[in-house]
């Protein structure tokens, strides 16, 4: 029972789509219609969800019009309630987009890296895409698709699904997924971009003037993919591309099928943030392929994906670098338990979430990732590597595109590893107790090590410039950045600004790192490039800490205010309702002390 979603699969549910839709960049809206087969156990009712559809007609088999209604509002959006006659194949729903679909960013050129046409793409998970198409939005229900999608001709556009590489002259595009998948991971984007191999299975798409830097960024994609079979076994989607997307993506990466889509702000120029695409790719494992039941289960699919991650990262650039990826992993678990706590939403630490009545963007956190991680860790560390891979190949296998709930995991695994390994694992402490467990492993890494000696040398006396820091790595910039002390002077932060040059920083982790230094720190100095990041960058994971620093003093919650109030429009709906929040706007006005 999915508590998220208005559908009732028992009575009746989707098999396939076929989406038939023109994409108006003009008018801002998504119109055509969805068909789907359905499966029913003569029930004389199908359930769909949708968002703020206009829902025009809607059509039984071949053409006779249906009864339909649509339910109340609510966070969920709305039910559409379809009679069915008996023996009743397929539904046709004709519908088009408001103006706020909450899956849809719609950008002007001057929102994209080459400024000459729009551009569009959608966001599915949590539960937005009803609000682009009227479906069954819920992850325990999975569908093949297939779409014909109509854009402006010049303009090219691309799915989750088997995608063109060129353009279309007059603007016509046809997709097929053939395998299974639940609603959120429908993916379309609208743009100027081009594409660029990288390997046999692997690419990017990017905006013309990108497309190069990024197929440099992400060369090791192949050798990931190759690397993550190795691991958990073939790769079931086909291909495996990559679409950069324009900034104001209010995510790192998102896992779409055959099709990660992903931030910029990756594109460091000099490969040292692809552990992102790492993530994404072993989405196609756990989460794509193996999907969270539900969103209180959502671990299952974060969890092991930072652990699949992990073990990518360890094989294609090391030891070394896994662990400092798992310890600035395990610093922010640590941060946002303290911050849960703090708000007195203890709940929110436990792995297994109760979501119910709530939007569920709210309690997903990074508590299911790296909780997630550290617990599968452990039980790695109990039973040993090679049983460990061998039971999760296993798990994979034996669930493939089928969803999974937290008590079918628990399930599993007591059954095929902890019984026959007679491990001693307090596995409800870890499932349904809050914060992170005192048998948790604690990454080690000898590089951060080096980096804490240099701070406190620092701290000592020495000179930024004098700091022996040669070779340091971004993710040693980072966790530098994330430890020095509080409240420095502006002599102090300009000599560490002197010395390394963070203002100026191409690499956004690094930037965004010390920009946080700058507000808790009040170096007015850096605040033009600050205000310059919010504007163009709108990914919620560098957002949210900077304005949430901003707020910490007056001037700071003024200047967070302003600068707000003009990047807003700019804003993805999700980063958008995160930042309403934090910054007390309603009903798209700021606060009246402002
Ligand atoms: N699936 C998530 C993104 C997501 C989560 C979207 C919840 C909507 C709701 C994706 O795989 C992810 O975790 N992205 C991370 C990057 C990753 C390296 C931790 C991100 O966007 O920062
Ligand atoms: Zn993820």
């Amino acid at each position: 029972m999915d508590a998220h979603s208005h559908a009732r699969p028992q009575e009746a549910r989707i098999t396939h789509l076929s989406l038939d839709v023109d994409v108006d960049m003009d008018a801002r809206q998504v119109r055509g219609s969805a068909r789907y087969d359905i499966a029913t156990h003569e029930a004389d009712r199908i359930l769909f969800d949708t968002d703020g559809l206009n829902i025009e007609r809607v059509l039984l088999d071949d053409g006779k019009e249906a009864a339909h209604a649509l339910g109340d509002s609510s966070l969920l959006g709305r039910a559409l309630e379809v009679k069915l006659e008996p023996g009743t194949r397929q539904v046709t729903i004709e519908y088009s987009t408001s103006p706020q679909a909450r899956a849809l960013q719609w950008l002007l050129p001057q929102q994209t890296a080459d400024k000459k046409h729009p551009f569009l793409f959608t966001q599915g998970q949590a539960i937005l895409t009803r609000s682009w198409i009227p479906i069954q939005d819920s992850p325990g229900i999975r569908f093949t698709y297939d779409a014909r999608v109509k854009v402006p001709s010049g303009l090219m556009a691309v799915m989750s699904a088997e995608n063109p590489t060129s353009l279309s002259t007059e603007g016509t595009y046809s997709f097929r997924m053939e395998q299974p998948i639940p609603a959120y991971l429908i993916a379309l984007a609208v743009g100027d971009f081009a594409f660029e191999p990288i390997g046999a299975r692997t690419g990017v798409y990017a905006e013309r003037s990108l497309v190069k830097k990024a197929a440099w960024e992400f060369a090791d994609m192949e050798r990931m993919l190759e690397t993550a079979e190795s691991l958990y076994g073939p790769y079931r989607w086909g291909r495996y591309d990559v679409i950069v997307l324009p900034p104001s993506f209010p995510f790192g990466g998102m896992e779409n099928p055959r099709l990660t889509f992903a931030t910029p702000t990756i594109l460091a120029g000099d490969r040292s943030l692809t552990a992102l695409v790492a993530h994404e790719l072993a989405h196609s494992w756990s989460g794509n392929l193996v999907t969270n039941a539900t969103w209180n289960d959502f671990w299952l699919n974060e969890g092991f994906t930072v652990y699949f991650e992990s073990r990518i990262c360890e094989a294609v650039y090391g030891d070394a670098y896994a662990r400092m990826l798992q310890l600035l992993g395990r610093q922010d678990l640590r941060e946002v338990i303290a911050k849960l706590e703090k708000k007195g939403r203890t709940a929110d630490t436990h792995l297994r979430l109760h979501l119910e009545g709530r939007d569920p963007d709210e309690g997903m956190t990074e508590v299911a990732y790296e909780k997630g991680y550290a617990f599968l860790r452990l039980i790695e560390e109990k039973v040993g590597r090679p049983k460990f891979d061998a039971f999760l190949r296993g798990y994979f296998d034996a669930h493939a595109f089928q969803s999974m709930t937290t008590d079918g995991f628990i399930a599993y695994l007591d059954s095929e590893l902890l019984k026959p390994e007679s491990v001693d694992l307090d596995v409800s402490a870890w499932i349904d107790g809050p914060g992170l467990p005192a048998s948790a492993i604690e990454p080690q890494s000898d590089a951060f090590a080096n980096v804490d000696g240099q701070i406190g040398r620092w701290k000592n006396g020495v000179p930024a410039a004098e700091l022996i820091t040669d070779g340091w790595v971004t993710f040693q910039w980072m966790h530098f950045l994330r430890h020095l002390p509080e409240g420095l002077d502006d002599a102090r932060m300009a000599e560490l600004d002197h010395a390394f040059r963070f203002t100026q920083s191409g690499n956004a982790e690094v930037l965004a790192a010390w920009l946080e230094q700058c507000v808790s720190s009040d170096y007015d100095p850096a605040f033009g490039k600050l205000d310059e990041f919010l504007t163009h960058v709108g990914r919620r994971k560098f957002l949210m800490p900077l304005y949430t620093a901003l707020t910490r003093s007056e001037k700071g919650r003024l200047m967070a205010q302003s600068i707000y109030a003009s990047a807003r429009p700019n804003y993805h709906s999700v980063s958008v309702r995160s930042l309403d929040d934090l910054l007390a706007w309603k009903d798209n006005k700021p606060p009246a002390n402002f």
